[in-house]
């Protein structure tokens, strides 16, 4: 009996070990800790979590992957980040159930999309087991910060930054793998409510052969222009065209779109140009399974305007 017992300990023992034995924890004192705040006050990535999970990457390997108090940075001016904007980020969420519980969405999703930015950016990529796992550890530990009233999330922001410090065109040898955690309300100020969408007509988003399927901040700082007039014209969001015919629907700042079309879903295609999205891809498995017909191909905008003009689109 006693060695049964002493075999259940050490086998737990060693799923503890087994499940931290990567990931260094050093948590954050009390006098770190933040305040949380109520769920009522919380609105898009403005605060953050108490901890941090990070690995650097140099020589060809990625180094000692770490939990730790959250933390600014210091980098030197010269870090390739600052000047060639060699960097990738992904964006989820950790969801509380109403038996308290929390699930994340499909996150080897984000691991796999993380490696196609990764090396679209020539960037190393990262093992997807480390990443979910980084994910998950830093969630459980940040369990007290999900929230649990309805809408509201514990946002997951994996980055990496090129960390090298040296000017010139040249892939960086250094890199910096970080994950954060924001606890959010709706990504629009406006709340859970249909969005008015201005459609782009003098910039484009992303042209053929560029980057605009990898998920990295240069994709993002020349779409402001065009979403700050949007927003003095009361359109919290762009809708962008291609880029060569100026006719073709691609996808919104920050979603890609759907149409439901005489009962039947339209969605542009995963050309290169438009994010991969988990949302685009769940809905198209979904709405196959239900049987309804889904179709993944180009769309122009005139086409769209009259469907919505004559009822067939709503
Ligand atoms: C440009 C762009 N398209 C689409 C999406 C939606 O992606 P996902 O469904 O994976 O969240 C995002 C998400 O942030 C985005 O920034």
């Amino acid at each position: 009996m006693d060695t049964i017992k002493l075999l259940c300990y050490t086998f737990f023992f060693l799923a503890i070990m087994s499940e931290y034995m990567d990931i260094e924890i050093q948590l954050a004192t009390e006098k770190q800790k933040k305040q949380k705040p109520a769920d009522s006050e919380l609105v898009f990535g403005k605060i953050f979590t108490d901890h941090m999970f990070e690995v650097e990457y140099e020589n060809e390997n990625w180094g000692t992957p770490k939990i730790v108090p959250y933390h600014p940075f210091t980098l030197d001016p010269a870090t390739t980040v600052f000047h060639y904007a060699q960097e990738i980020f992904e964006g989820m969420k950790a969801f509380r159930h109403p038996d308290g519980s929390v699930h994340l969405f499909r996150p080897y999703k984000n691991a796999e999309r993380f490696n196609r930015s990764a090396e679209r950016m020539s960037m190393p990529i990262i093992n997807k087991d480390l990443f979910v796992k980084a994910i998950t550890e830093l969630v459980r530990l940040e369990n007290e910060w999900v929230p649990s009233s309805p809408g509201m999330t514990l946002y997951v922001r994996p980055t990496m930054i090129a960390t090298e410090v040296a000017l010139g065109v040249h892939p960086s040898d250094k890199y910096l793998f970080y994950v954060i955690l924001s606890p959010v309300g709706p990504y629009f100020k406006t709340g859970f409510k249909p969005t008015k969408v201005y459609v782009a007509s003098t910039h484009i988003r992303a042209a053929p052969g560029g980057t605009g399927e990898a998920k990295t901040g240069g994709n993002y700082s020349p779409t402001l222009w065009s979403q700050q007039k949007a927003k003095s014209r009361g359109y919290p969001q762009v809708l962008w065209l291609d880029a060569i015919e100026r006719k073709y629907i691609e996808e919104a700042g920050a979603m890609n779109i759907m149409f439901v079309i005489d009962g039947e879903i339209y969605t542009p295609p995963l050309d290169g140009t438009i994010l991969r999205g988990i949302t685009r891809a769940s809905v198209l498995e979904l709405a196959k399974d239900l049987g309804y017909v889904a179709h993944e191909k180009p769309i122009t905008i005139t086409d769209l305007i009259n469907k919505i003009e004559d009822g067939s689109c709503n």
